[in-house]
């Protein structure tokens, strides 16, 4: 099976009540952890490459390594840039095979958003390439840009009728809550579903997608943690409240921090217990084990998505 657009699949997921899960991969370990775990449950796949992903591993070595993953799977994958910030980046990933890419524009004025944007629609839809963009800001860590929770803003949706019609993207990120990395909640964890129930009214159909939405697993905190981490106690987005939005609008939902965490918390576990341990092949095994395991948990029973590919 080639690599495949997002299209299909979130007209699927949308009609469904379910999302997709949008995994960053950075190495073959994760990328092995993932699609093994989507084969096992039948899942349909996007793998996300941020820019820095690209950086550290290099374009072609993970389209390679995506290649394999399809040829041992037969899954439905689309290889999705996260995050592009520029023109020529979009430019570079449609021409080097990727399905789908986000340019990320959330940071500029509307009028500027909106012409970046299309700008990168224009050059995509004609090489059958979707696009993602962004309405609103997440607060968080980003390829080492920090948003501090006061700068993030919720996403207008008086704004987002007239953004997607202007722009002709495919499917539109929103900002109600949820932040990148680690850190994402201090108290009580609160995401503005009136504004996605608000965003989903004026846009009926259209894909919307999630991101800063991994749930920060306890354990592997805890595990990071009591084998030498110091990471502060620190909160994700809780499970049900992923699972509603999987249910509503939201067709498309990221998950990068979770994976980090799980290979983390695996290697510190095997380094403590094995303090001589060298052969990389006995710590990056079990991280790919845990990966696997992560995912296969949140394919099933948070973004329902087993069984659809
Ligand atoms: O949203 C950002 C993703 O977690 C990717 O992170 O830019 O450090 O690869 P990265
Ligand atoms: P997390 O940091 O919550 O995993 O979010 C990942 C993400 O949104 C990638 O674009
Ligand atoms: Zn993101």
């Amino acid at each position: 099976m080639p690599l495949v657009s997002t299209k299909e699949m979130f007209k699927k997921a949308y009609e469904g009540g379910y999302a997709i899960g949008a995994f960053n991969v950075n190495n073959m370990e994760i990328i092995q952890g993932i699609t093994e775990a989507a084969k096992e449950v039948n899942a349909p796949l996007i793998l996300q490459v941020s820019a820095g992903a690209r950086k550290y591993a290099n374009h072609t070595y993970l389209m390679k390594l995506i290649e394999a993953a399809i040829i041992e799977t037969d899954l439905p994958i689309a290889v999705h840039l996260d995050h592009g910030d520029s023109f020529e980046l979009c430019k570079s990933c449609i021409d080097g095979g990727f399905t789908s890419v986000m340019i990320d524009a959330s940071h500029l004025p509307f009028e500027e958003n909106i012409k970046l944007t299309k700008q990168v629609v224009d050059y995509a839809h004609p090489r059958g390439v979707a696009v993602e963009a962004e309405l609103g800001r997440l607060a968080g860590v980003e390829d080492d840009v920090k948003v501090a929770a006061e700068d993030a803003i919720y996403t207008d949706p008086k704004e987002v009728e007239e953004f997607v019609e202007r722009t002709g993207v495919d499917s539109l990120a929103i900002a109600i809550g949820t932040s990148h990395g680690a850190y994402k909640f201090k108290g009580e964890a609160k995401l503005r579903f009136d504004i996605l129930e608000e965003v989903q009214r004026r846009l009926p159909g259209f894909p919307i997608v999630l991101h800063g939405a991994s749930s920060v697993i306890p354990e592997y905190v805890e595990t990071i943690n009591k084998f030498g981490g110091q990471m502060p106690g620190a909160k994700g987005v809780p499970e049900d409240m992923l699972r509603k939005a999987a249910s509503m609008a939201v067709c498309k939902i990221n998950i990068d921090s979770d994976l980090r965490l799980a290979m983390t918390a695996t290697i510190r576990k095997v380094f403590a217990e094995n303090p001589a341990e060298f052969d990389p092949r006995k710590y990056l095994g079990p991280a790919r084990e845990e990966i696997k395991k992560l995912v296969k948990h949140k394919l099933i029973n948070v973004l329902g998505c087993a069984g659809k590919a």
